[in-house]
């Protein structure tokens, strides 16, 4: 009998041997990546790849080299980085509908899209976790304790140099590379965890409605917060397109897009996702506090920091939210697993540190850009 079941080239190719000094370049991988787009839009993807394996071996083979690289060397080479995170979103975006060209979904559930996107993850996943000791979560005795310990440190920490360096140094060029980077999750905010609301009824459920419909302002378009994102651009004369600035966006960022796409697509990791949205609406006012600092001292209008302003007085309640109505009611009702909104917590912590950091190195180099650029005219 004729097996229907596709069988793909293998993406799982050993790596070529790369010796940490002869990394690959910039160039390799953006030559994959585009490679890569094209096999995203080919319509009948998986039967083309079968009849024909060569249109994906560049991509492959840069895909094997990239893992490798990124995550079992000690190089933390960025470009590889870079590449596995920017194909992962390119995935994982398949999910959010863009209002554009339908046959750009055309292989949305594609088998070998999938393939790629569990091979990047598998690897990627182990990675960050081996970044935190997961066992000694399971070793934590008062759960509760340990997330309203965790949210009292968190919610107004004393001010990071970065921190500083926004509410008293950046200059405009730095603000708007700010903004151009924020835009990519700042236009589509909260998209993913409208993923996690169909299914049983009960108050934790609700909450986390109610918290979506807040973001989601009511239903009214002015009012959703990522239309505050689009009026902040506007005034700063920037392209409000969702995506236009994604080639600025450090792959850490993008790390921690891709790592919501797979908490809240599996089911399974739902406390962990609880855990870190818990983190992200509780943290958000005392980074925001910053920019808006940094907005007013440039000398902008309010609707050039209106996003940052409307957070800072909202996300206060969102994190009493997650706290007390979402995070605390799993554990009582998940004592076994409930570990895991810890780590969860924990984890996106220090995502969200690392992805600050990637962000203010790009204000730096913007502000540093701008300054030469001055100094030859002058
Ligand atoms: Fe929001
Ligand atoms: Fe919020």
């Amino acid at each position: 009998m004729q097996s229907n079941v596709v069988t793909f080239p293998s993406t799982q190719a050993e790596a070529k041997s790369t010796p940490t000094n002869q990394l690959p370049t910039t160039d390799y991988y953006d030559r994959a990546e585009q490679q890569f787009i094209q096999l995203l839009e080919t319509e009948d993807l998986d039967k083309k790849l079968a009849a024909k394996p060569s249109i994906a071996s560049d991509f492959e083979e840069a895909l094997a080299t990239a893992i490798e690289v990124a995550y079992t060397g000690a190089s933390g080479d960025d470009c590889a980085h870079r590449f596995l995170q920017r194909v992962l979103y390119r995935i994982n975006r398949l999910k959010l509908f863009w209002y554009d060209d339908l046959r750009r979904y055309t292989n949305e559930r594609s088998l070998y899209l999938r393939t790629v996107r569990d091979q990047i993850e598998e690897a990627w996943q182990e990675w960050e976790a081996a970044q935190l000791d997961v066992a000694a979560y399971q070793g934590i005795e008062d759960i509760s304790q340990a997330l309203r310990d965790r949210c009292a440190a968190d919610v107004d920490p004393p001010p990071s140099a970065d921190g500083l360096f926004y509410r008293d140094e950046v200059g405009e060029a730095g603000y708007r590379r700010l903004v151009a980077i924020g835009s990519l999750d700042g236009l589509v905010e909260a998209s993913q965890l409208s993923r996690t609301l169909g299914g049983v009824p009960n108050e934790i459920q609700a909450v986390l409605t109610r918290l979506l419909l807040e973001e989601y302002g009511g239903g009214r378009l002015g009012r959703k917060h990522s239309s505050h994102f689009t009026t902040m651009l506007e005034d700063l004369g920037m392209q409000t397109e969702p995506e236009a600035y994604f080639d600025l966006v450090p792959w850490e960022l993008l790390a921690i897009i891709n790592h919501s796409f797979l908490l809240t697509e599996c089911k399974r990791y739902f406390l962990r996702y609880i855990g870190g949205l818990l983190y992200g609406e509780l943290s958000v006012p005392s980074g925001f506090r910053n920019y808006q600092a940094a907005g007013e001292r440039l000398g902008l209008s309010a609707s050039a920091m209106s996003y940052w302003t409307l957070h800072i007085k909202v996300d206060e309640l969102h994190g009493r939210w997650m706290l007390d109505d979402a995070a605390l009611p799993l554990v009582a009702q998940y004592p076994d697993d409930a570990w895991e909104l810890v780590f969860g917590y924990d984890q996106q912590r220090l995502m969200s540190d690392r992805a600050s950091a990637a962000v203010a190195r790009s204000v730096r180099e913007a502000e540093q850009t701008a300054l030469t650029k001055e100094a030859r005219i002058d």
